[in-house]
């Protein structure tokens, strides 16, 4: 049964700050997508919760949104409510440091080297936010999240609140209970990592070489995704797209970055469709050549044809 009754319809159009048919592009790091059927911004987690409660009593479908970074949305967009979560707040707890789920990694990291805390310079590497880093255990320079995370707060929609710990979360290369698992549809409230008192300066300094280095390496200032593939066991998806010859593929307005073989690059008006396209060929042909089967990091979301 469709979702769109007169009575759910009217419960999502009567919500305060709702928007309908609203474009998703322009909320991606890609700049890529169809729009959200519903949308609504918040910044307050008991304002999320009600809603995502309301939405799972009448079936609405809802897709929770952060920085739009390792996402490929349709052309045809989402089904359903959109929740973008802008909730920003952190605390610093001794050498702990809480933050809530909408907080950017990198404004994290650089939270942490204020407050004269290290181990976390890596974050300052992680496009996305905390509850997206907790979502796909991002990590960088082969630091993951799971390294530095104690503890999370979730919601399950129908039954509240939760504390995850790393087990509960079941965190793997790119991957989580949240995405793969039992927790799927739940949301990220916080996130608490646990890091060690040191020197803040340098802390800074590190993450200033990194991100360089990480210049020098990635077109970062493009429109794209982060990384397209995940790594094989042992090996780099970069490499492997460079060496089968396909830095430059291009489908429409999208491209394999020259720069780095596993970066798309969206030049302008590229759709969905050319992307998945190019990942599609990419695949093949990586498969033909080498016989490894490379498995996308980024997730398409939305109505695919
Ligand atoms: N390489 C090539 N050609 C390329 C790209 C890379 O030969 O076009 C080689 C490099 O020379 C290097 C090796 O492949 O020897 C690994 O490349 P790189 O150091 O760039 O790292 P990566 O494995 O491609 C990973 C993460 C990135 C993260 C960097 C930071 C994955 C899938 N990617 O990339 O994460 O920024 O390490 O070192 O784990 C992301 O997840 O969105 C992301 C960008």
């Amino acid at each position: 049964m469709s979702w769109r009754s007169a009575s759910s319809l009217a419960w999502l159009r009567g919500l305060s700050g709702i928007r309908e048919k609203e474009p998703l592009a322009s909320r991606t790091s890609f700049g890529i997508g169809g729009p959200a059927d519903f949308f609504l911004e918040l910044g307050r987690i008991e304002g999320i919760e009600k809603v995502l409660d309301g939405c799972r009593e009448r079936a609405i479908p809802y897709f929770l949104l952060g920085a739009g970074t390792n996402l490929l949305i349709a052309d045809a967009g989402i089904e359903g409510l959109v929740v973008r979560v802008v909730t920003r707040e952190y605390h610093v707890e001794g050498t702990r440091l809480r933050a809530d789920a909408g907080l950017k990694m990198m404004r994290l990291a650089r939270i942490a080297a204020d407050a004269g805390l290290r181990g976390f310079e890596f974050g300052i590497g992680v496009p996305g936010t905390v509850g997206g880093a907790v979502y796909q255990n991002a990590g960088c320079w082969g630091k993951e999240l799971r390294e530095v995370l104690v503890e999370a707060c979730g919601f399950v929609p129908g039954a509240g609140r939760q504390r995850w710990s790393p087990a509960d979360l079941r965190l793997g290369y790119r991957t989580s209970a949240l995405r793969e698992g039992a927790l799927k549809g739940a949301l990220v409230v916080e996130a608490t990592i646990q890091l060690q008192r040191g020197d803040g300066e340098e802390a800074k300094s590190l993450m200033a070489k990194l991100t360089r280095e990480r210049n020098e390496t990635q077109p970062i200032k493009t429109k794209n995704c982060g990384s397209v593939f995940k790594n094989p066991a042992g090996d780099s998806a970069g490499r492997l797209v460079q060496a089968a010859g396909l830095k430059g593929m291009r489908e429409g307005a999208a491209v394999v970055s020259a720069m780095h073989g596993n970066f798309i690059v969206n030049e302008g008006g590229a759709t969905a469709a050319d992307v998945a396209r190019l990942i599609e060929r990419a695949r093949v042909e990586v498969r033909r050549r080498f016989n490894i089967d490379l498995e996308p990091e980024v997730e398409q979301v939305g109505r695919w044809p």
